[in-house]
């Protein structure tokens, strides 16, 4: 058995939840950016992205590493300011192919945004698209901000990979047949 995560993330949230999973689990977690490991090497994987502009950031490597993804069970968590609901199920469907979105089990995690901590550019856009949003949470959110960062929201992860974990081994244990 051996899996591994991979992600990506902006402004560290998603690094912070991959850390997390990863000392949960004792899997190894690598940013995707960094590009140096090697899905193949894996019997499984959690994949982690923070939602940016309505899209899951790493949309385009997971279309790069498509057949590498679909050749193993997978786990993806997303992370964003909006909770699990419609909103988010339809920015999924938007950012992946739907063999994808098939294949793997999704958790939706909240992640964290500091005004202070953003680029020029995304703060604009931030506060652009909070003046122009209709809904007053999400509005205030863009404007000023939120941190919904819960170490605790990863147990469904770590509960799934700890099963994938023991399916693995007893695999691995059944004698051979024949
Ligand atoms: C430029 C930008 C755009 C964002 N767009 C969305 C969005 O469309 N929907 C949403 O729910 N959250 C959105 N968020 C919130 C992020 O998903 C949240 O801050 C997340 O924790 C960022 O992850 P990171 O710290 O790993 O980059 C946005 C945040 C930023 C900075």
């Amino acid at each position: 058995m051996k899996g591994a995560i991979f992600y990506s993330s902006r402004y560290g949230s998603t690094a912070q939840y991959a850390q997390w999973i990863g000392e949960a689990t004792d899997l190894a977690a690598f940013d995707v950016n960094a590009g140096s490991a090697n899905l193949s090497e894996y019997d499984f994987l959690v994949l982690g992205s923070p939602i940016i502009y309505h899209k899951l950031m790493f949309h385009k490597w997971v279309k790069r590493n498509l057949a590498g993804i679909l050749s193993s069970p997978a786990i993806l968590f997303s992370v964003s300011g909006a909770g699990a609901g419609p909103k988010l199920d339809a920015w999924i469907d938007e950012s992946l192919p739907a063999e994808l979105i098939a294949h793997v089990e999704h958790v939706a995690l909240r992640g964290r945004q500091n005004p202070r901590d953003l680029s020029w550019y995304d703060r604009i856009m931030l506060i652009i698209g909070g003046l122009k949003n209709p809904d007053p949470v999400a509005s205030r959110e863009e404007l000023k901000g939120f941190d919904f960062m819960d170490q605790s929201s990863i147990k469904p992860i770590v509960e799934m990979v700890g099963q994938l974990q023991r399916d693995k081994t007893a695999a691995s244990d059944r004698p051979a047949v024949g």
